[in-house]
């Protein structure tokens, strides 16, 4: 499963993408608006930091409109996936772009009938938003299993199924065991992946029990090899 990371907050980019672990950047309108910056600089920035797709979403709710965003934000840097809405102007421009061979993420999925006309539309990714179904009442993860079987029925699909609106590491988790390609993570979620209390309990052990013999592996390495001199 790749990640990516749902922000346009740089200095957090910067600190996972060290990590070795992050495969590509999702940013919308309000994640850009958060982070204060100017959509050009953050992309180009974001961009230069991460060599995966980097969505970045057009305002524009029209196909020309759409299309026009969508040029200037593909020159920004070869690596930037444009982002567009599950509407019909949406798929129009999807599948315009996809002509010409850019990177389409196709967002606000709620359905997998949307996602069928996604993957119809020759999408490069579809972003189902899994937290904001589970706010409704509805489990969100049943959407990504519905999509993930009716894609793989389907050899000439070749759209990848990117989990949205993740809250936390059993949203990942679950995406991961039905066969999801992409999560897209918050930072604090990432972050959390990493954390089992069983696992610092068991550092700590290991680490005192280590203190008190009072060794040192680099030292005894370089007493081996004043030894072999
Ligand atoms: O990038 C889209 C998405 O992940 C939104 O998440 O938390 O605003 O529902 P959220």
């Amino acid at each position: 499963m790749k990640f990516f990371v749902d922000t346009a907050d740089l200095d957090e980019i910067r600190d996972l993408a060290a990590t070795g672990l992050v495969d590509g950047v999702t940013t919308n309108p309000s994640l850009i608006a958060k982070s204060g910056r100017n959509m050009l600089d953050a992309i180009a920035e974001i961009c230069d930091v991460v060599p995966g797709p980097v969505s970045a979403e057009v305002t524009a709710t029209d196909v020309d409109g759409m299309l026009a965003e969508a040029d200037v934000l593909a020159s920004v840097a070869a690596n930037v996936a444009i982002k567009v809405p599950l509407t019909p102007d949406g798929l129009k421009t999807c599948k315009a772009l996809r002509d010409r061979d850019i990177m389409v993420n196709v967002t606000l999925c709620f359905s997998a009938a949307q996602a069928i006309l996604a993957a119809k539309a020759g999408a490069t990714f579809i972003s189902p938003f899994v937290g904001r179904l589970d706010d409704l009442g509805q489990r969100g993860l049943d959407l990504i299993e519905d999509i993930v079987e009716i894609y793989d029925a389907y050899p000439d699909f070749n759209t990848e199924v990117l989990v949205a609106s993740i809250r936390g590491p059993a949203h990942v988790v679950e995406a991961a065991r039905v066969g999801a390609h992409v999560s897209t993570l918050p930072p604090g979620v990432l972050r959390q992946l990493y954390q089992h209390p069983l696992t610092d309990k068991g550092l700590s052990a290991f680490l005192k029990d280590w203190e008190a013999t009072g060794q040192s592996i680099i030292e005894q390495a370089e007493q081996r090899k004043d030894a072999a001199e």
